[in-house]
């Protein structure tokens, strides 16, 4: 083993995309976060440095999304008397709907993999990264963590025997994100969510989800923009997002093929079938957020089809 350990990546990614609460997400290529990881002659889980985070994320084990991922790993396989030490170098900002706690999750157990020749598959160790972002979102959902492991549009159909299922991706989709420079926590936006459905909400979101689904499949993007869209969810979190409406209006008045809220926010994406209109509808939505005075920062990406890698 060498000195510097191994070096993993766990990309961002935008769980929901619209019509999929806590059962669609999608990876991107960047950014991502970055952990690096030791075996030490110590046993156990010990985080030695996170960067990036102004001092906000825990270095106890139990309650890190890397380290109890990890843990839970070692526990499972029983290699509870391998000492690891763990840095967390953080490149996604925290609380910014982007899958920030599962990517540090993500990349640790691939790490973990590779450093401990354990061979097993990204699907395998899904788990685990799951157990460490629960962590942070107080639930247990595979939406950031499923497209960031195993990359591409990812359809988790159930969340206990985590029954993943990778969607089709036409040539040419591109995703703007766009992250303001505010601060949502998921378990604050998963607590003020309505546990009743009004029935109208949930015909209109099981025909968008379907239709995504069928336009994914066949390249139709004409269906994908009459599908992309967020009746039960949106309506309820976009409060919490000053602007919402407005940054909403310039992406899609920029050709977007849909636009709502990423993840549990605050970042909001759209979908494009051209790069140069993403480009220009992300510049749109920076200005929208700029008249309420909220800077923001664009992400541009494709779809990244890797997910999580070891460098
Ligand atoms: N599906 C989750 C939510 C994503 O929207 O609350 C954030 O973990």
């Amino acid at each position: 083993m060498s000195n510097q350990g191994i070096k993993a990546f766990g990309p961002a990614s935008i769980g929901n995309l619209a019509v999929g609460f806590d059962i669609l997400g999608l990876c991107l290529d960047k950014p991502g976060d970055e952990v690096v990881i030791r075996k030490c002659n110590e046993p156990g889980v010990r985080i030695t440095k996170i960067t990036g985070h102004k001092g906000r994320l825990p270095y106890e084990t139990e309650l890190n999304t890397a380290g109890k991922a990890v843990q839970s790993m070692l526990k499972a396989l029983d290699l509870t008397h391998q000492g690891l030490e763990i840095e967390v170098h953080k490149k996604l900002p925290l609380g910014s709907g982007m899958g920030s706690s599962a990517a540090s999750a993500v990349a640790a157990v691939v790490g973990v993999n590779e450093l401990l020749r354990l061979g097993l598959s990204k699907r395998e160790i899904l788990p685990y990264a799951i157990d460490g972002e629960e962590v942070a979102s107080k639930s247990r959902h595979a939406d950031n963590v499923a497209p960031s492991m195993l990359g591409g549009i990812i359809l988790c159909t159930n969340h206990n025997t985590l029954d993943v299922h990778r969607l089709y991706v036409p040539r040419g989709l591109y995703v703007v994100v766009v992250h303001p420079d505010i601060e949502i926590l998921t378990a604050e936006a998963r607590a003020i969510l309505s546990k009743e459905v009004p029935l109208a909400a949930m015909i209109q979101q099981t025909a968008d989800l379907a239709g995504l689904i069928l336009g994914l499949t066949t390249s139709d993007f004409g269906l994908i923009g009459r599908s992309l869209r967020d009746s039960v969810i949106e309506p309820q979190r976009s409060k919490l997002i000053p602007g919402f409406y407005e940054v909403q209006e310039a992406a899609m008045l920029g050709g977007a093929l849909g636009c709502s809220i990423s993840g549990a926010g605050p970042s909001m994406f759209g979908l494009f079938s051209d790069s140069t209109k993403a480009e220009n509808a992300a510049e749109a939505m920076q200005r929208a957020w700029k008249k309420h005075k909220i800077a923001s920062t664009i992400y541009l990406s494709g779809v990244n089809q890797e997910g999580a890698k070891v460098y």
